[in-house]
């Protein structure tokens, strides 16, 4: 299959790509956190087909985009006080709320789970796309599995060329990082994924919101993840990634002596100067926003250079950091070294 490059600019572009995924086919779509892997919602047969381009496991839920609250009734059985508060406050925008599922959501999509989590993004193409399509739109992360999400169009050509019909490129993403996951399918609410919403925002909106043990440690054997994607090895690059906890001084000493052939320092910006080694620069240490932005990217670039082994820099886990923390430590395999 021929993926075709379609510029959201472009005035055909977007009704190009609806009709598309009104005839059961897929579309990379930009999103202001990642770009997604789109699909009518509506449609098993669809959805199952986002699962094999992606390599996907069969049992890791999609989630539906809408483009107007409306929609929101046909897709869930229950609506909570709680998910209008929420809407009214961060929607559009990278906020997913898991809720009970109605029966219109095909299984493909849900995985077999009786919750479907919806998403009303704030991007401009997405809600277009949304629109012009006039159906909510499944869409995962559109990279393949295991690979960091996609924050351009060309990293989704990287990944996914040749499996689907076309990417919508709608220029690099805002955010950087995927949106932030939250259950209110349990009482509490359950943060399940950190992202561009903060759990101190949430918190602001609804008291009190738990966080699963997931979203920082890895899982144990035998307990089974609130959410299925948290289970898998994410966002690892082929390198042996390894988290260095302590100050920049102390990076730098450890750095600088651990210098051996594949050795990539991860670090913030303008640190590079003083190391040793060659450097991927992913922001700057006080800018949350600006590290989730530039993340994937960079953890691309580490695999381009053929890292074999790359020392992190990682922020402290509060506020959009708790959403970089968490990324960075599955590209790490949960390795920290704690210096000093
Ligand atoms: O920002 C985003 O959320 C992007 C853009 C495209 O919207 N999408 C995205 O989707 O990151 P995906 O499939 O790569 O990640 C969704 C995560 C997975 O970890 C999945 O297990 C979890 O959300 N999830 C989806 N539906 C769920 C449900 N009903 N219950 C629990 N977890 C769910
Ligand atoms: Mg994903």
């Amino acid at each position: 299959m021929q993926t075709q490059l379609l510029n959201a600019n472009d005035p055909h572009a977007v009704e190009t790509a609806a009709q598309i995924i009104r005839d059961g086919g897929l579309v990379g779509m930009p999103t202001e956190t990642v770009y997604g892997l789109a699909a009518n919602a509506l449609d098993g047969k669809a959805a199952a087909r986002i699962f094999v381009a992606k390599g996907r496991p069969m049992d890791n839920p999609l989630i539906v985009h809408i483009s107007e609250f409306d929609q929101i009734h046909q897709l869930v059985r229950e609506l909570p006080d709680s998910a209008v508060q929420l809407a009214e406050e961060f929607w559009p925008g990278p906020l997913t709320m898991v809720l009970p599922k109605s029966a219109r959501i095909p299984d493909e999509v849900s995985a077999g789970l009786d919750t479907v989590g919806i998403r009303f993004p704030s991007h401009p193409v997405a809600r277009a796309l949304i629109t012009a399509a006039g159906l909510p739109i499944a869409a995962p992360s559109a990279n393949t599995s295991g690979r960091p999400s996609p924050t351009t169009a060309a990293h989704v050509m990287h990944d996914l060329a040749g499996k689907i019909e076309a990417v919508l490129d709608g220029g690099p993403c805002g955010v950087g990082v995927e949106s932030t996951v939250l259950t209110l399918a349990t009482n509490p609410p359950r943060l399940l994924r950190p992202g561009g919403v903060t759990l101190e925002q949430l918190r602001s909106v609804l008291g009190k919101v738990d966080m699963d043990s997931a979203v920082l440690n890895p899982l144990k054997e035998g307990v089974k993840a609130a959410s299925p994607g948290m289970k898998y090895k994410h966002y690892s690059p082929k390198a042996n990634v390894i988290i260095l906890e302590g100050s920049f001084e102390a990076y730098r000493n450890y750095v600088n002596t651990h210098c051996e052939e594949g050795t990539v320092a991860l670090c913030y910006n303008g640190e590079g100067k003083e190391l040793k080694v060659p450097c991927v620069c992913y922001g700057g240490e006080q800018n949350g926003s600006q590290q989730a932005h530039e993340l994937f990217e960079a953890l691309r670039r580490l695999d381009e250079m053929n890292a074999k082994t790359v020392y992190a820099r990682c922020p402290e886990p509060t506020g959009v950091g708790l959403a970089v923390y968490n990324r960075l430590i599955r590209a790490a395999g949960f390795e920290v070294l704690h210096l000093e």
